[in-house]
């Protein structure tokens, strides 16, 4: 439970809030390279931390991300003409770089000079790792890229979807890290009831998760804070002398990890405010050893597991909740826990039932939330530093974020942080 001050200080994310202030000293996910595929391409719109933006590729390549109203009068940016490294406005003719500085004025005569007094808000952009990032804050403080696996694995590698949340990102972030819903939300029928066919199919089976869930149904939670965030743990009963161990990140400000099994894809995600009713889901697989199997692609065409798919222009998943995300309840009846098809689909639909933002004052949490109540204790904390002046060691510090999650057996007289030392640390 949270206080009604310290709810809204955590999701309130506009310029000059707290948490607004804290996101823009990161460098953030703002638009996929494809969005601005080739110099001179159609502008687009971006909204992103309650700001309107509009992203251009100008002439020479360079990724541009400026305040979508023309300071002349106004107008929207987005009807602008990309031409010769810079957008020009068409209503009356101003011009602007990727700086956001106005480099032609037309309609005022030139003795006047009066072009290199305006500009408007352009704000740094990067290509990495297969993403377009931003950079919203004071130039001075102007942060390291974070070097996490996904971004520095050949492009075969990983696959980037991204999808619109009608939810504020700390209900995404929160539904990331929750260890125990995916028994539930995610499960099939026969896995909920343990029929017998799925108990002697599991028990047969290589998939561990499955298998030792049987055998724990109230595993153990902990949660330690490192340079980057969080890492958190759960420890479920395994076999007679050892541990079953699930091991995920919350990488600061909104990065999470959901625990590898060897020899498959990775997946991730990044949960970047859009408005306080909004966020950006970014959603990212990879292998850090091999190119995507046909396998994985299968699932990420089906959307069976964490990928969805959206409007091209809105990036609104197809299953929204304008149709129910598409709910069966005849499949409900027999077959999954919800009738919706996908885990992306199924994350939305209960996410978004609690509202844009979840009146946390009224919420009765217990052991399984201690990964929600840690993150929240960690970014009130990373908030108020802030504001006494105390920059973000993750911001500044890249490197930190170059580790990797981890499912895993362990003697139960190891200690998790020896065991698991060399595995949750990424190899590129
Ligand atoms: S409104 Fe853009 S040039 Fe006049
Ligand atoms: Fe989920």
């Amino acid at each position: 439970m949270l206080s009604k001050e310290e709810n809204e200080r955590l999701t309130q994310t506009n310029a000059g809030t707290p948490a607004g202030e804290y996101f823009r000293r990161f460098w953030v996910p703002a638009l996929l390279p494809a969005e601005v595929p080739t110099p001179d391409c159609s502008p687009v719109r971006v909204r992103l931390l309650g700001e309107n933006l509009i992203a251009f590729r100008d002439t020479n390549g360079h990724v541009g991300l400026i305040d979508e109203f023309c300071p002349h009068r106004r107008a929207s940016l987005f009807w602008g003409r990309n031409e010769e490294c810079g957008l020009r406005c068409v209503y009356h003719g101003w011009k602007f770089d990727v700086k956001g500085t106005c480099v032609d004025m037309p309609n005022e005569p030139q003795e006047y000079g009066f072009e290199n007094k305006v500009r408007i808000a352009g704000y740094p952009t990067c290509e990495y790792g297969g993403l377009v990032w931003a950079y919203m804050g004071p130039p001075q403080h102007q942060p390291e890229l974070p070097k996490l696996e996904w971004a520095r694995v050949p492009e075969s590698h990983r696959y980037i979807s991204k999808r619109l949340q009608e939810t504020n990102y700390l209900q995404a972030i929160e539904g990331g890290i929750d260890s125990s819903h995916s028994n539930y939300l995610h499960a099939t029928v026969d896995a909920f009831r343990l029929t017998d066919s799925y108990v002697e199919k599991v028990k047969n089976s290589n998939n561990l998760r499955a298998k030792y869930h049987l055998l724990d149904k109230a595993p153990w939670f902990t949660v330690k804070k490192t340079d980057y965030g969080l890492v958190i743990g759960v420890r479920r009963n395994a076999e007679e002398d050892q541990y079953y161990w699930r091991l995920t990140q919350f990488l600061l400000p909104s990065h999470t990890i959901i625990p590898y099994e060897k020899g498959l894809a990775i997946h991730g995600h990044c949960w970047v405010p859009r408005d306080d009713q909004t966020c950006w889901t970014w959603t990212i697989s990879w292998n850090p050893d091999a190119p995507l199997s046909e396998e994985e692609w299968e699932s990420i065409r089906k959307e069976t597991f964490v990928h969805a798919r959206v409007d091209p222009v809105t990036f609104r998943p197809i299953r929204n909740k304008d149709n129910q995300y598409l709910l069966d309840r005849e499949q409900q009846r027999g077959s999954t826990m919800t009738g919706i098809h996908g885990f992306a689909a199924q994350d939305q639909a209960l996410q978004e039932s609690m509202g844009p933002i979840v009146d946390r004052t009224r919420e009765r949490l217990g052991t399984s939330d201690t990964a929600i109540i840690a993150m929240r204790r960690l970014l009130l904390q990373e908030i108020r530093e802030l504001q006494e002046a105390r920059e973000p060691f993750a911001a500044q510090h890249g490197d930190v974020y170059w580790v990797r999650s981890a499912s895993l057996l362990l003697k139960r007289d190891v200690d998790i942080g020896e065991g698991a030392r060399d595995l949750i640390k990424a190899e590129v």
